[in-house]
């Protein structure tokens, strides 16, 4: 048994942090500012978490599932709020925003242990850079995370589709697996994390600058005028990968917008999410990144640098605190 804690309880850190709490025995603790005696996770409309499982993992899952509704999770967790009544676990789940790392930086002090590891759930290409100046001796994982959802009050959230991670096919990677290996949920092991981030950021900036600026749901990708402007994003996006090593077709770009196109317009992104609730905008983690590392690699991003500038814009006029 793992002694685990969630920094960053919000959609994501509710989703994951849920299945641990209700499906293993590990010792759970969700570290937040507004506590809450439950947490809720609504599933996908029509989904049964049995489906495509493991039969071992369905052993387990059924053995839970008798009781409970099966498009919802729900189960009493404890919480804190204060960093000095908690001391070193096994594993920190990190799904705070990018730009919350360092405020989220007293959890992690008080956390972290030569012991400790830390899966860090976030969007975006830098997760060690960021987190590496708060670990304080524990280990960084970065994980990729596919999984959609949305956070409604303090321990209350909407799973919008399947959910899963990508994390390195390492000791780290393997021992995260082992963590999730009860649950419903699983963690994908790649050789290729670095594809696999660039891909994830590609997907990301085809689609939340564009309906952040315009507070308009993702079909704002198919207006003509628009379109272009994301698939520049995308390519540039997509190009700075490439250099960086990430094994990214060439016609990447005009897939991943092809594939927006096909998806419901009133779909959001979690940019749009922010950008309605006024909260800051992920942008210094998602075109902020594309800018960095084109520079690293002396390409030109002339759209990414246009779009980053609006989305900093939209930061500004926030008194964000
Ligand atoms: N949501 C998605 O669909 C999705 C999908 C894939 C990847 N991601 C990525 O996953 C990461 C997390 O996103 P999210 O959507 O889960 O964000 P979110 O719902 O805004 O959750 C962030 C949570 O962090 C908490 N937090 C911030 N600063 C804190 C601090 N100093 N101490 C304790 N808690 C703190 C917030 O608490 P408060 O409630 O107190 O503000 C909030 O609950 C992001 O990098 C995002 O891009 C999101």
């Amino acid at each position: 048994m793992s002694k685990i804690a969630v920094v960053g309880a919000g959609a994501i850190g509710c989703v994951f942090g849920a299945r641990l709490a209700f499906f293993t025995s590990h010792e759970v603790i969700f570290c937040v500012r507004t506590p809450f005696d439950l947490v809720k996770v609504t599933l996908p409309s029509g989904q049964d978490m049995r489906v495509d499982m493991h039969p071992t993992k369905r052993k387990n899952i059924e053995e839970k599932v008798r009781n409970i509704s099966l498009n919802e999770i729900s189960c009493p967790v404890r919480c804190e709020t204060d960093p000095s009544k908690v001391s070193p676990v096994d594993w920190i789940l990190l799904a705070v925003k990018g730009h919350q790392v360092e405020g989220a930086s007293g959890w992690l002090r008080a956390l972290c242990g030569s012991k400790a590891s830390i899966a860090v759930l976030q969007n975006g290409v830098e997760h060690f850079e960021r987190v590496a100046p708060f670990s304080f001796g524990a280990k960084i994982l970065p994980v990729v995370v596919n999984c959609p959802a949305d956070r409604f009050s303090p321990g209350e959230v909407t799973q919008n589709s399947h959910a899963k991670l990508i994390a390195s096919d390492s000791e780290e990677g393997r021992d995260l697996q082992d963590i999730f290996s009860k649950t419903d949920l699983s963690v994908e092991l790649t050789t290729d994390f670095t594809t696999e981030t660039w891909s994830k950021l590609c997907v990301n900036v085809a689609a939340g600058p564009a309906t952040a600026i315009t507070s308009a749901g993702r079909g704002i990708v198919s207006e003509p005028s628009v379109s272009n402007v994301c698939y520049e994003l995308t390519k540039e996006c997509a190009e700075v990968g490439r250099a960086e090593g990430a094994k990214l077709p060439l016609d990447f770009a005009e897939k991943v917008i092809e594939r927006i196109h096909g998806q419901p317009p009133d779909g959001t992104t979690s940019m749009l999410a922010d950008k309605l609730a006024g909260n800051p905008l992920e942008a210094d983690a998602m075109t902020g990144a594309v800018i960095r590392y084109a520079a690293k690699h002396g390409i030109s991003v002339p759209t990414t640098k246009t779009i980053h500038a609006f989305l900093m814009q939209i930061n500004q006029k926030h008194d964000f605190v």
